[in-house]
Parts: C-alpha cells; structure tokens; sequence
C-alpha cells in the first residue's frame, strides 16, 4: 500500500477481519516508521474513533515520539475526556498533554446566539488552544491526522475541506503524517478493535466537531448545557442498553423554559428534545421509533435524575426538512 497517494487502489481489499487488520497495522506501523524517522509527531486527540486509532496507531508505531494533545472544550460528552486520559495515558502509556480550556470557551461563548457564529468561535478558540500547547513544545516536525477516505473525496468533490485541523498558523507548517487515510469508517473500527481499544470508542456514534455547543441551543448557560450532558448519557446509556442499532441518537436543550410542577410547587425549568434518527450518508435521515415502555422509561429518568428538566420530547421530523443536528 502506498501510503504517500491519496487514491485508494481499485484492488485493494477491504479490511473486514481481524487478520486484514493486523496486516494492515503492520505496514502502517512500517510506513510511519519509515516516514517520521526519529522525528517528533503532534496529534490533536479529540477521543473521536479517526484521532483515537491514529493516536493508538502512532503510538505502536513510535511511542514517546508521539505528543497527543486533548482539548476539552467544555462541550465534549460527559465521560469522554476522562476515557481519552485512561485509555491513552493509563492503558497505553501515551505521552498526554490535557488541557482544561472550558472556562475559555464558554467565556468566548457567552451571550452568543448564532449557530455559525457558535460553530466559528469554537473552531477558531481550538486552533489557538492547539496552536499555544504546540508552540510550548519543541523539536515537532510532523502532525499527526485523522484523515479518512471520506474526507479526501468529500475534498476533492468540494463539500468540505479535509483537514481535520484547518487553519494552524503558518509557523505551524508540519509534515502531515495520516496513516489512516486510505481507508473507510468501518475498516477504521476494525482497525482500532485490533490496535486494543474499547468497543465504547471505536464503535461510537458521530459527534459534531462543536460537540455540545450545537445541541445547548441558543446562548450556552451552564445550567442548561450540565442538563445536556447529563440528560444525554441516560439516553446513550438506555439505547445501549436496549441493544439497539440506532445510528444517532441525543438530546438537545433549547433555551425557551416550559411550566411544570414538582414537589406541589410551580416549576419553570428547561424541556429536553430526544434525537434519534437512522441514516446511511446522513443526507437524509429517518426517525425510528422507539418502543413506548424505553421512551417512559428514559422519560422518567430524565425527570428523575437531571435538574432544572421539567419535560421530555422526542423528534419525530425527518431530514429533510430537518438537519440531524438542531443547530
Ligand atoms: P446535519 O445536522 O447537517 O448533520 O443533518 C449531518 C451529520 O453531520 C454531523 N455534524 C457535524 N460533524 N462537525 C462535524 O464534524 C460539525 O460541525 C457538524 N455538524 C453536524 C451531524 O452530527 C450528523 O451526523
């Protein structure tokens, strides 16, 4: 495999098994090898599956040589920054640098109600935060890329760009080293099952680059972005549990209060819009339904368990006319 094109030969087979995997790992490990020489690679690790199997990746490949660098935003997923340090730090020894930048975002953040303007402050505020931990650290030659093959033809038809940190600064120029990028999502998943990590990360669902920032609608209030966070992990974790095949699947807040009454007394607190939709391209999108007894159940959870939540939704609207996302 020629890890220098950015064109998938017409031949090459796709890695479905654990044996492809491991060949697959092998030559990768080579090619990395043979590229980075004794050099330093950065790679910003956001715990999503492309940057965690580069990460693991890397790693096997050429260990301490490898920085990894994981920003919380602030809107990351509850237990999910917290997996990145015990899977890569703990479980593989990685060098690690955490940074706790939520008070940053969420102050840059504050008052503001345009989704695209949310969407460029949070990208923006991510490459400084990048940029400022990769200028502290000496002697980096290479950047390590989640790249995939998606994103180099979604580039080359124009949808998007692919680079999955834009923007760097120009004294920031490294080499890009992107091992993964001849291949498809799922042979990614087997890949990372086979480099050794958790089923709870190679397997996870998509989540927009601005995480929570887009599903806590309007102006981002702690308040209502903690209700998020935790309304959406009794949701992840009743759907999992119910064993469920269900593409994606979230909550989001809006910023309007609805009235309730709790303990005998008026409440007016936030109402929570679970999400699902199933999806092949994510171009469009349909609403499963979910049987009655999970819905009450999540339902009751929610109520139960998250404050300042005095009602519960479901979305019924298929894209289009709605996006997956609200935001
Ligand atoms: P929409 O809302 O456009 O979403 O129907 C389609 C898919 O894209 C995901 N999405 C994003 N992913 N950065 C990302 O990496 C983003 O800013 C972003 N916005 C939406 C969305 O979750 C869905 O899977």
């Amino acid at each position: 495999m020629d890890f220098t094109s950015n064109k998938r030969p017409d031949d090459m087979e796709r890695i479905t098994t654990p044996e492809l995997a491991d060949a697959f790992i092998d030559e990768a490990v080579q090619a990395v090898r043979a590229q980075v020489g004794d050099g330093k690679v950065l790679l910003a690790l956001s715990g999503g599956v492309d940057s965690s199997v580069v990460a693991a990746l890397l790693i096997k490949a050429i260990g301490k040589q490898l920085t990894n660098v994981h920003v919380n935003h602030g809107l990351m997923r509850k237990g999910e920054s917290e997996e990145v340090v015990e899977v890569f730090e703990k479980g593989m020894d990685a060098n690690l640098v955490y940074v706790e930048a939520s008070d940053r975002f969420l102050a840059l953040l504050d008052g503001v109600e345009e989704p695209e303007t949310k969407r460029k402050i949070i990208g923006n505020e991510f490459v400084n935060v990048f940029a400022e931990e990769a200028a502290k650290l000496e002697g980096i030659g290479f950047l390590g890329q989640g790249t995939i093959y998606p994103d180099i033809l979604e580039s080359e038809e124009g949808v998007k760009a692919h680079h999955n940190v834009g923007g760097l600064p120009e004294d920031l120029q490294f080499e890009l080293v992107e091992p993964v990028k001849l291949l498809y999502k799922d042979e990614v998943r087997v890949v990372g099952k086979q480099l050794g990590l958790p089923a709870s990360m190679v397997d996870r669902q998509p989540f927009p680059g601005p995480g929570l920032g887009v599903r806590c609608l309007g102006a981002i209030t702690r308040d209502r972005l903690e209700a998020l966070r935790e309304a959406d992990a009794i949701v992840r974790e009743e759907i999992e549990a119910a064993g469920l095949d269900i593409w994606q699947y979230f909550c989001v807040v809006p910023d309007v209060r609805a009235t309730g009454v709790r303990d005998g007394k008026r409440a007016f607190d936030w109402p929570v819009i679970i999400r699902c939709v199933n999806t092949v391209d994510a171009m469009t999108a349909e609403v499963p339904e979910l049987e009655w007894p999970l819905m009450k159940k999540i339902t009751a959870r929610v109520l139960d368990e998250v404050p300042g939540v005095c009602r519960v939704a479901y979305d019924l609207t298929p894209k289009p006319i709605g996006t997956i996302e609200w935001e």
